[in-house]
């Protein structure tokens, strides 16, 4: 993927954590954090977490910490989320629905355009008012309506397909949760999600605690 700056990935991902947090202190009316504070709910250091937004310009004080709002603010406005982005959800099935129905991401301004998908039984439905279009069309629908993040949710053996299809059409960034890489040009953004790691990680954590307490028994 093309990058155009030099900050970290690892910053980069720290990023949304932050911002979520935030909005959490925020609803809290929560004025004022110090990073010892964000420290203790982030799990970051707080000299990580004064690094990074040093990366940004800094926006604490000396003395005072960090004004919620203003950080909040900032922050998502580091993350482009004071925009909006057109999407379209490629696989109208248990996930492409699930996401479709999901309206925290249009809330936070990605806004789901089209589903597509291949089954006539589900071309021409509504799911949360958004209608499912026959894949044949998603090329001439990303190019002629300006969309921007294409989400791929179809079986594996579909989304190289699809991501080409994606990728023909001038799509600027994908979401895939096929689990299998996909392969495009190194100027579309490429985001691959796998709730199985995240899971397998629990299952790790689960048998490591076993092992543990079991040999203190021994
Ligand atoms: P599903 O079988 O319910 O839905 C897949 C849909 O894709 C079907 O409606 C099918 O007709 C459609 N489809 C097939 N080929 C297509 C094509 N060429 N163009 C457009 N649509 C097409 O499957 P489900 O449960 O929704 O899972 C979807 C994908 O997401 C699978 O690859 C699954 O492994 C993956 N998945 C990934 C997760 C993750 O954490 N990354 C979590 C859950 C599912």
């Amino acid at each position: 993927m093309e990058r155009f700056s030099s900050i970290s990935m690892a910053v980069v991902r720290r990023l949304p954590k932050y911002y979520r947090y935030l909005g959490e202190l925020k609803k809290n009316d929560v004025k004022r954090v110090s990073s010892q504070e964000l420290s203790r709910i982030t799990g970051f250091t707080a000299s990580q977490i004064r690094q990074d937004l040093n990366c940004f310009g800094g926006f604490g004080q000396q003395g005072y910490g960090y004004n919620v709002d203003d950080l909040h603010q900032n922050i998502g406005s580091i993350l482009g989320l004071d925009k909006v982005y057109k999407t379209v959800i490629v696989g109208a099935g248990n996930l492409g629905q699930a996401i479709a129905n999901y309206t925290f991401f249009a809330k936070s301004g990605f806004i789901p355009e089209a589903l597509f998908d291949i089954n006539p039984k589900l071309i021409g439905l509504r799911i949360n008012d958004i209608k499912v279009y026959d894949v044949e069309e998603l090329e001439s629908f990303v190019r002629d309506n300006d969309i921007e993040i294409g989400i791929i949710c179809t079986p594996k053996n579909q989304c190289q397909k699809v991501a080409e299809t994606l990728a023909r059409a001038g799509i600027k960034a994908i979401w895939n949760f096929a689990p299998s890489d996909i392969t495009v040009s190194d100027d579309i953004i490429v985001e691959n999600v796998h709730l199985s790691e995240s899971l397998f990680t629990i299952s790790y954590l689960l048998k490591e605690k076993e092992e543990v307490l079991k040999a203190k028994k021994l």
